[in-house]
Formats: C-alpha cells, structure tokens, sequence
C-alpha cells in the first residue's frame, strides 16, 4: 500500500517527468512503480524496503573489516524494473543529481545528515526536495534548509507536505567523518568505546534497558551468538570485551547502524559477521544464544504479530539448549509472548521501567 507520503507525491508525478533523480528513503517499496518507465535511483538506509523493492534479497552479509575500512561503507546494487536500488549508508561519493528527493526521517539529526548528504551530490542547478508528514516536522523544515537556500512548499495533502529548496551555491563534499561520535561506555569497570552517527538508535548515549542487559545478562555464553537488532554494535563489542571467544554476528535493518558497528568493532580491535536483514526473515543459519533489546512497540500499540513472529524466529534459529535475552519496557506483555514458543522463560532482572527475560529452548 502507498504511504501518505507517496500518495501526495502521486497527485505530483509530472514532477519526475525531467531530471535525473535520486530517492532517498521512499516509504514503501511501491512508489517506485508509480515512476513506470522514468529512470531513478533509489538510495535505502532501510533494509526492509530496498528488499521489498527488488524482490530478490532476503538478507545480505558483510564482514567488519570491509566495511569500517572503507569512509562510505558499503553499497549493494541491485536494478528492478529499469530502476536503481542502492543499499548503503551514504551516497556513493561522485555521484551527482539534477533533483535528490528526502523522505523525511523521525530525527532532525537524520533529517540534517541527510540534507548535507543531498546537498553536496547536486549537479549545477539542481534541487532538494522533502517530503514528510506534518507529524514528523515538516512544517519545520525551512528552518534545517535556510543555510542551503529558499525553500517554497509544493503541495499538502494526506496530513503530509512537499517542500522544494533551491540551493544558492553547491555543498561541500560529504564525509562521514564530520558527522561520526566516538564515546567510552562502561559497565561495571569494564570500557569500550562505541562509534555512532544521527539516524542510529541512542546515538552518543548507552540505553539504560541496553545497560541492565550487559549487567544482568547471562555470562555463560558460547559458540555463534546473535547481537540481534544491534544499532552502533553496544551490545556486540561489550561481549566480544568480556568473552573474545565467542563467533559474534550483528544483525540490524538500517545501513547506518550496520556501519557504526563495523566502525565500533574495529575501534575496540575486534571484527564480527554484520547482517543486514529484517528480523530474522532469510536467516539460515543457528546460535547457541540471541541477544537483544529489540525494536519493537517503544509506544503504546496493541498489535504484537511483528514481536511474536521474532519470538518464533528466534526459536527456529537457536540451537538446541541455546537461550534467547531480550530486554525490553516492563509494562510489554513479553513474558506471554515468550511462554507462548519457549519451554523455560523466567526474568532475570526488572525496575520501574525494564524486564530483562531469558527464554531456553530446552
Ligand atoms: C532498541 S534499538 C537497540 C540498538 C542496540 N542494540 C542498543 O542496545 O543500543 C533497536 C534496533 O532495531 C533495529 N531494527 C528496527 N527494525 C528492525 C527489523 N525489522 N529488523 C532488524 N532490526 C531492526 C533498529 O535499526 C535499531 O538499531
């Protein structure tokens, strides 16, 4: 189904008649079809709609050392339906557009790198434009682009808007660098250091339901352990600290989250299988453990499918005797969901805000 972003850019298709145009982000993986023959490029931070666009891609692997060592990352190409799809953190470097069209992000940060981003790959000429719903700040955006140039809205409808900015002069190039954090977390006299950038989750901070995890959580780990869900790599890198034995993999949905946690690996001198995936979907492989704070339902939603369908992925995934950590907000009705698939589920550590939960699969 088109999203309300996508459908008021719909009452505007003879906006993509000229130019050669870069996506960043599309809400959904069906706006691409509205575009029929009109060549585009399509970056995607999120591995879920790239997937869903090129049909083909359950799950995609990386190794740290590729990633952290290169300053863009990485870029997985695919083509569907006489489109461009990219997988990647950034817009590969000498790249440039006549038009970059920005699905705007829930963080102004994002929203920030993300304007940079498109800023600095213009041709001559060229122009950004934004599309957001009025809930996520749109309506606030002049105030992110008036360094860039004026901005005039274009449309609104579906509770959404379209904003078009004319830059007065081209960007600077664009380094990842000037947009990275390096910070020291810590735990109970232990150190490692966690490389972040806007867009990832609890950037530049340790997330006090991730935190009662590393100091709860189970210390009798082995073998293949998931770091599942992994954001800029927290939980990954404080393991691989306190266990270096152990065949450390990070799975997470976003690009930029992938690359924070190549580039947090390799700043504690360690290296880790990354996953780019959603969920567990096209995962094959086992572990003996999985270890996570989730993403799911931060608000307060009643619909758990997403949550159940990973508890039950979970379980096919897990060796026999492997166990699965989750943490997650107290007030979640996690622990049916988990009695539901596992045997043995009991919780580990709680205060007013966080349950830690260990299932086993027996
Ligand atoms: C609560 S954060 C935890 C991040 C990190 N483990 C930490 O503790 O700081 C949840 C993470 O889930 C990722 N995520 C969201 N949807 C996902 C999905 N469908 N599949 C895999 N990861 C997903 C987000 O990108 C985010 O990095």
């Amino acid at each position: 189904m088109l999203s309300p972003q996508s459908q008021l850019l719909e009452r505007n298709l003879e906006l993509f008649d000229t130019g050669n145009w870069l996506f960043i982000n599309p809400s959904d993986a069906y706006f691409a079809d509205l575009l029929d023959n009109k060549p585009a490029t399509f970056l995607h931070q999120y591995f879920d709609i790239f997937a869903e666009s090129v049909r083909v891609i359950p799950s995609c692997e990386f190794d740290s050392r590729d990633v952290s060592q290169r300053e863009h990352g990485f870029c997985i190409e695919q083509k569907a339906s006489g489109h461009m799809h990219w997988f990647s953190p950034f817009i590969p470097a000498e790249k440039t557009f006549s038009d970059i069209l920005i699905f705007m992000p829930k963080s102004k940060p994002h929203t920030q790198m993300l304007l940079a981003m498109a800023h600095s790959a213009l041709s001559e000429g060229g122009r950004i434009h934004i599309v957001g719903e009025n809930k996520g700040g749109i309506k606030s955006v002049a105030k992110l682009t008036d360094k860039i140039g004026p901005n005039q809205k274009i449309d609104s409808a579906r509770h959404c808007s379209l904003v078009t900015v004319m830059p007065e002069t081209t960007g600077p190039a664009f380094s990842p660098a000037d947009w990275l954090t390096e910070s020291e977390y810590e735990v109970d006299e232990l150190t490692w250091e966690v490389v972040s950038l806007p867009g990832v989750f609890s950037h530049g901070e340790l997330d006090e339901g991730t935190r009662m995890l590393l100091k709860k959580g189970s210390d009798r780990l082995r073998g293949r352990v998931l770091d599942f869900a992994c954001g800029a790599g927290v939980i990954g890198a404080y393991l691989l600290k306190r266990f270096p034995h152990l065949d450390m993999q990070l799975l997470d949905v976003s690009a930029l989250a992938i690359y924070c946690a190549a580039r947090t690996l390799n700043a504690n001198q360690q290296s880790a299988c990354l996953l780019a995936a959603n969920g567990l979907h096209g995962i094959e492989r086992n572990f003996s453990h999985i270890v996570t704070n989730p993403p799911f339902h931060t608000g307060v939603k009643t619909d758990y499918t997403i949550t159940r369908r990973f508890i039950e992925d979970s379980k096919q995934r897990l060796a026999s005797g492997g166990t699965l950590q989750m943490v997650a907000n107290r007030f979640l009705p996690y622990p049916g969901l988990l009695g539901d698939v596992f045997p043995q589920t009991h919780t580990v550590a709680q205060d007013t805000r966080f349950s830690l939960y260990m299932s086993t699969t027996g």
